[in-house]
């Protein structure tokens, strides 16, 4: 629970009944449902909600390292520790839709002594999460260097989708783009297809993506709208069989219900000075398909 203010989740709804729950451990989106109550989150029935591991499904928070290398923990720690509700925010950043009139929660992890110990940086992360007038779901991230040094960091927002059958899924919006591939040791490699499909595991970084994907469930017909500033790559997982068995957080067939297509900024580090800050927006809506006319 937060220290201050005793809580472990909050729940936003706007008027029109759409809802998210976020976590104070991992500052973690765990449901977005729409305005009929429809779930639009992946969320494992396996997850767990403490440490030392994150949620396994919603949108985990990788900083200040997306993926694994180095003396840090695979995707950073912010996923796996506790935030805080941050009840006198910093002036929101100059982001469309900002506003206070739309129920939002903003919450920040500050570095304790044991995170100083793995990565000596003084920082603070901010998350708002909003929930608009259309249902749409929106996170706006800001990092500060509140250190006398300057520090680099990748970022990404691990979004799990929640679709009906994998196979009947495509991803509009990556066509042509480089891509590193996480199954052949980041080798790069240029996207040929018209649209990606699914037939087995995937785990790519497309790199300078637009700012706007499609993620199309024909089975729901529903398409996910990904709107995103500041986050120019997009990291595109679904584990397939194979490793979803080898994950104790997962169910062996729950594969074919999640997609991860991950905001992200991981092939161009972000260094900030001392005082600097950076911001990134994500914003998802879930339409139903036949309302999308393409990019
Ligand atoms: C993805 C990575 O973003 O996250 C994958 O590209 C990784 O390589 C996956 O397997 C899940 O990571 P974790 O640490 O949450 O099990």
């Amino acid at each position: 629970k937060d220290g201050a203010t005793g809580m472990e989740k909050v729940l936003l709804r706007e008027p029109g009944g759409a809802t998210a729950q976020i976590h104070l451990y991992g500052g973690h989106v765990t449901s977005w449902r729409n305005e009929r109550g429809e779930e639009l989150l992946f969320l494992s029935s396996k997850a767990i909600f403490k440490p030392p591991k994150a949620i396994r499904g919603g949108i985990p928070v990788c900083f200040p390292q997306f993926g694994g290398f180095g003396a840090l923990e695979q995707h950073g720690f912010a996923r796996n520790r506790m935030w805080a509700v941050d009840i006198n925010p910093p002036p929101p950043p100059p982001f469309a839709g900002t506003g206070p009139n739309k129920p939002y929660i903003d919450l920040v992890l500050k570095p304790s002594d044991d995170e100083l110990k793995i990565w000596p940086h003084n920082f603070e992360l901010y998350q708002r999460v909003m929930i608009g007038f259309n249902g749409e779901l929106t996170s706006i991230i800001r990092v500060r260097n509140t250190d006398t040094k300057p520090f680099t960091f990748t970022f990404a927002l691990h979004t799990y989708l929640s679709v009906s059958d994998i196979s009947e899924v495509r991803i509009e919006g990556l066509e042509t783009l480089d891509f590193l591939d996480n199954l052949q040791e980041k080798e790069r490699f240029t996207e040929q297809g018209d649209a990606i499909t699914f037939d087995s595991e995937v785990d790519r970084i497309y790199l300078g993506t637009p700012t706007k994907i499609a993620i199309i469930d024909h089975d729901k017909k529903r398409t996910f709208v990904l709107k995103k500033e500041g986050l120019p790559d997009a990291v595109v997982w679904n584990p397939w069989e194979k490793k979803a068995k080898a994950m104790a957080d997962f169910g062996d067939d729950e594969y074919k219900h999640m997609l991860c297509v991950e905001a992200a900024a991981v092939e161009k580090a972000i260094t900030l000075k001392p005082g600097e800050e950076w911001k990134a927006r994500q914003e998802i809506s879930a339409v139903p398909s036949s309302y999308f006319s393409g990019q």
